[in-house]
């Protein structure tokens, strides 16, 4: 397949004369795409119902005159102001009870029956108008970002209701799933339950899984909405730009729904408040970013998109405005960013945005182009990459050895119910991930429904609390080595603790016998070398021991080809895991530089240099960005 580079464009923002000039240099750059309109709605519809869609039909003119393909956004992160005074009720309402009030984006609530109606009546109109114009559609804008999903409105309060009433049908039945016998906390009727929050103490953990659960599905359904309204005109692929780090709604629900997944990659702007990384990794990564947090979600997203078709829709082009500090990448960077995308089997990167705005929030976020039209730094790393792809090997798309298993509701249960300070459910599994990446190895993230695992020779599930049935029975077939723990299969659907006790798996004798969590300053020694750190697991085992503590007590045990982990190890002791399964599983893993990163793809490997400095390896002086393939 041909990889492809694209912008995001507002021609909105512009003055029509210059649109046809922009339009050009684009198509000269060697761009291909250009996604458009996400947030036009008060230009689409200045006043109810008073639709003004001709300029957008110059645009799109415009663009697809000078060979470009259009990515057409419904407008629906934007609502217009008069949408407030015609849905009063509309806004997302936070745990403390505070609307989030108009003046910026994202201000609806999920559950809002009108708002829903209105999304879709605009994404009709514009379906109807545009669906055998634009080449691709984008839904709605990054679902989730400025934590808008989970919203304690009355409208969530109403919908909360009935989602529990159809699934429990009876209040006796909710009753007992939730253990409400405890603190007299049973209800009569389902019109009596509240939302989780505002609580005295901690609410019950199995009502607040369940709301996020809930919460989980109103975005669900009200993506679905906006594909339906495509779909009865348009034939185009749909797509949603997901976010880096954000797991409130499950990505896999709303991936289903349509043809190509697409993320929001931001590498410097994540660093210091999504990655989970030491101070010290910080500062050493600050012009080029974290080496694993954008793979992850590459990984991730390819898992997400219909048969593994994925984009990043906004590449981060320079320094950005919303970070707490905000750097400019390393020289080089975003031809190395594009090409890591490409390496994990990316479509289209797409830059964000063409021109820098000189007005409103993102005054200070580059773009390919200065707010005066002459190029910015990024534009000839663009054009680099696109005489690049003029002779680009092919990146082949073929299965990885190493299975990870990412289970967006496990987050949800390790949120309610975290234990103690530090425990994350992301942050285990992104510590995995990066300790399989340190090895050289190759990753396919799989969804926790996952029915085979036919051709992986490795398998990891920490911290997936409740494995679905057809885990279950893909993990008791496969002839992989699969590693569980800590806290795997550890709670019932209704997030109880099960009898039999964790982890319950077939052929492997191990059980819980008590969880403890230590304070993140006070980890604790593996015998052979290295900490762990949070969350420890006391088990009964008569499988083999393969790590233990100072005092002879298991931490990590094997039968056959399963291991079971019962703690939380830091980078020592997890390289040494991770090796020791590796080898096990036929791999063969490299102790690589810190800062290098391999992907293979088939025949192709690509080698990344993260490091500010340079860094020998496989015989070559890879510079600071560096990036080769062979
Ligand atoms: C994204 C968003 C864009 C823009 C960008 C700035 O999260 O989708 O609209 O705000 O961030 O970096």
């Amino acid at each position: 397949m041909k990889r492809t580079l694209g912008t995001c464009y507002y021609p909105e923002h512009w003055p029509e004369k210059i649109w046809a000039e922009d339009a050009r240099r684009m198509a000269d750059l060697g761009l291909t795409w250009v996604r458009i309109g996400e947030f036009a709605w008060s230009r689409l519809e200045p006043t109810p119902g008073n639709l003004q869609f001709d300029w957008l039909d110059r645009a799109i003119a415009t663009l697809t005159d000078a060979g470009l393909k259009v990515v057409l956004g419904t407008p629906t992160a934007t609502p217009p102001r008069w949408m407030l005074t015609k849905h009063p009720d509309m806004l997302a309402v936070d745990a403390d009870g505070h609307a989030r009030k108009f003046g910026s984006r994202r201000h609806y609530c999920f559950s809002h029956d009108g708002y829903r109606e209105e999304s879709v009546r605009i994404t009709c109109l514009l379906a109807e108008r545009f669906g055998q114009r634009v080449a691709a559609w984008q839904t709605d804008n990054e679902y989730g970002c400025h934590d808008t999903t989970i919203s304690y409105s009355k409208s969530a309060e109403h919908a909360f209701r009935d989602w529990l009433a159809q699934k429990y049908q009876s209040p006796d039945a909710l009753n007992r799933a939730w253990g409400n016998v405890f603190w007299s906390m049973e209800y009569a009727s389902f019109e009596d339950i509240d939302l989780p929050n505002l609580t005295v103490t901690e609410p019950n953990p199995a009502h607040v899984l369940d709301f996020r659960r809930f919460t989980s599905d109103q975005v669900a359904r009200f993506n679905q909405a906006q594909v339906d309204a495509i779909r009865a005109h348009s034939d185009a692929p749909i797509s949603h730009n997901y976010m880096g780090r954000v797991t409130e709604f499950d990505h896999f629900d709303v991936g289903r729904q349509m043809e190509i997944a697409t993320w929001d990659s931001y590498p410097l702007g994540f660093l210091e408040d999504r990655v989970g990384a030491s101070p010290e990794d910080q500062r050493h990564y600050a012009r080029q970013g974290d080496p694993d947090f954008q793979a992850f979600h590459h990984d991730l997203y390819r898992a997400v998109g219909t048969d593994g078709r994925w984009w990043v829709m906004e590449q981060q082009p320079g320094p950005v405005n919303w970070a707490p500090s905000n750097p400019a990448p390393l020289p080089g960077m975003v031809r190395f960013w594009t090409w890591e995308a490409f390496a994990h089997g990316a479509e289209c990167v797409a830059y964000f945005r063409w021109r820098q705005a000189p007005f409103a929030q993102e005054q200070h976020h580059a773009g390919l182009l200065r707010p005066d039209s002459v190029e910015a730094e990024a534009f000839a790393e663009a054009a680099h990459v696109a005489s690049d792809l003029q002779d680009m090997p092919e990146v082949e798309r073929v299965q990885s050895p190493v299975a990870l298993v990412f289970d967006y509701a496990s987050q949800w249960a390790w949120e309610a119910q975290p234990q103690g300070i530090g425990n994350d459910y992301f942050q285990l599994v992104f510590d995995v991930y990066k300790g399989l990446r340190q090895l050289g190895l190759s990753i396919d993230i799989i969804p926790p429904d996952t029915a085979s695992l036919d051709g992986y020779k490795l398998v990891l599930a920490p911290g997936a609390i409740t494995l679905t049935d057809a885990l279950k029975a893909a993990i008791a077939n496969t002839q992989a080595q699969v590693v569980l723990g800590p806290r795997t299969n550890a709670k019932t659907h209704a997030l109880s603790i099960p009898v039999p006790l964790p982890p319950a798996i077939k052929n492997l004798d191990v059980t819980v016998s008590r969880v403890e969590t230590l304070r993140p300053d006070s980890p604790e020694a593996f015998a052979d070398g290295g900490h762990y750190q949070l969350w420890r697991e006391q088990i009964e085992t008569t499988a083999d021991v393969i790590e233990h503590d100072t005092q002879n007590r298991p931490l990590m045990v094997r039968a056959h080809h399963l291991s079971y982990l019962a703690a939380w190890p830091d980078t020592t002791a997890i390289q040494r895991i991770l090796t020791r399964a590796a080898i096990a599983a036929g791999l063969d893993p490299i102790d690589l530089p810190k800062d290098i990163r391999i992907r293979d793809t088939g025949r192709t490997r690509f080698v990344f240099n993260h490091s500010p400095d340079s860094v020998e390896f496989e015989g070559q002086t890879l510079p600071p960005a560096g990036v080769f393939w062979h």
